[in-house]
């Protein structure tokens, strides 16, 4: 298969992430024969000391004409002076916006050569399996922009959702729910905001259209704490945009580090931005520390959501589980006899696996 992949490495660890997925997915088109194109382009901070813009012109359209992007991260202290039209991180709220990518999937699952990093009990920790679908493009990121203001004495942001807005997030949760174990949690804000409450009334709507999955409603607060005594708990967890994240960030630590967690985000097309979870860490930028597994597993999304390579993908996860198995780690996961390493390091490490496994599997058809 051909695919053209647009790269937005952004600010802080970005472009090193950016580097090690770009890595992996031409190791992945070697060993499978896929011919895929890169094509860079910058967003946020990068952009803004560039082009004067957190979101050129030519990032948009080249990101609309691609069959995926992989985005690495945006922001940074250097930029935080600025206006907040300005701010790197509307660069990524715009792209969202632009592309429509309104569902963002946050697959959390506890690695077992890792649960012992855990900031939890390991026996708590260990089935977790849940998948957040937050809605992207709506509530209070994008406020009415008529009615968010700060004249110095008052301030207002407004959390505003239309119906159809809330269908096609709740549509989205109730299909993944179907290809994982049939639970979804919906959860919302319903005994104080008005949102919530339409928010719940599509919600049972909905559900009539799904009758082989079970749904329920949680209000937020509960759904913190649950994520932290009971995670395990949980199997498609759905919410409003600032609601999910927040739980994401939460419910990523889970596995033992932020370091770890992909995230996709998908438009009505099906086409999608793929990118770490974390920040840009701008703290160790440039210093090859940086987990690159969070963008490594995002590359499997990529593979799986936009190009429906189901096998491809799970080559690059198994090569990230081996990887992980032989003790490898970055600084942010404290292994008692693990072997920590850099970023690039630990990057080439999944590469090698993924290469190998072709040699392998070379080696046994020969002799078959
Ligand atoms: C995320 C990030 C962004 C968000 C920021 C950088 C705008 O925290 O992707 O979770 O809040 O959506
Ligand atoms: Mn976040």
């Amino acid at each position: 298969m051909e695919k053209h992949i647009v790269l937005l490495p952004g600010d802080g660890i970005g472009p090193e992430v950016t580097k090690a997925a770009k890595n992996v997915l031409e190791a992945i088109a070697d060993r499978y024969q896929h011919s895929f194109t890169f094509e860079s382009h910058d967003i946020g901070g990068t952009a803004i000391d560039q082009h004067g813009t957190p979101l050129p012109d030519d990032t948009v359209k080249a990101a609309k004409k691609a069959d995926a992007v992989f985005l690495g991260a945006v922001g940074g202290p250097k930029w935080d002076k600025l206006p907040g039209h300005l701010r790197p991180e509307k660069g990524l709220l715009g792209i969202r916006k632009q592309l429509g990518l309104f569902a963002n999937l946050r697959p959390v699952k506890a690695f077992q050569q890792l649960l012992h990093a855990s900031p939890l009990k390991e026996e708590v920790v260990k089935e977790s399996d849940l998948l957040i679908v937050r809605e992207l493009t709506g509530g209070l990121y994008f406020g009415q922009p008529s009615e968010r203001r700060n004249d110095g004495k008052e301030v207002v942001d407004t959390l505003a959702y239309e119906r159809r807005e809330i269908e096609r997030i709740v549509d989205q949760a109730f299909q993944s729910a179907r290809v994982r174990k049939k639970r979804v949690t919906s959860v919302d804000k319903a005994n104080v905001l008005e949102s919530s409450r339409m928010w719940r009334e599509v919600v049972e709507e909905k559900k009539a259209e799904y009758p082989d999955v079970t749904v329920e409603h949680m209000l937020v607060d509960a759904a913190a704490m649950k994520l932290v005594t009971n995670p395990a708990y949980f199997d498609v967890l759905v919410t409003e945009n600032m609601f999910g994240d927040i739980l994401s960030d939460e419910a990523s630590v889970l596995t033992g580090s932020l370091g770890m967690l992909p995230s996709a985000s998908l438009n009505e097309k099906g086409v999608g931005l793929y990118e770490p979870v974390h920040g840009s860490a701008p703290d160790i930028a440039g210093q090859d520390k940086a987990n690159p597994l969070a963008s490594i597993l995002s590359v499997a999304m990529m593979l799986k959501h936009s190009f429906g390579m189901e096998e491809e993908a799970e080559q690059v996860e198994t090569a990230v589980q081996e990887v992980l198995g032989e003790g490898y780690h970055t600084q942010d996961i404290h292994l008692f006899k693990g072997k920590q390493v850099s970023g690039s390091e630990l990057a080439a490490k999944v590469v090698d696996q993924i290469r190998a496994s072709d040699t392998t599997e070379n080696i046994m058809r020969c002799y078959v």
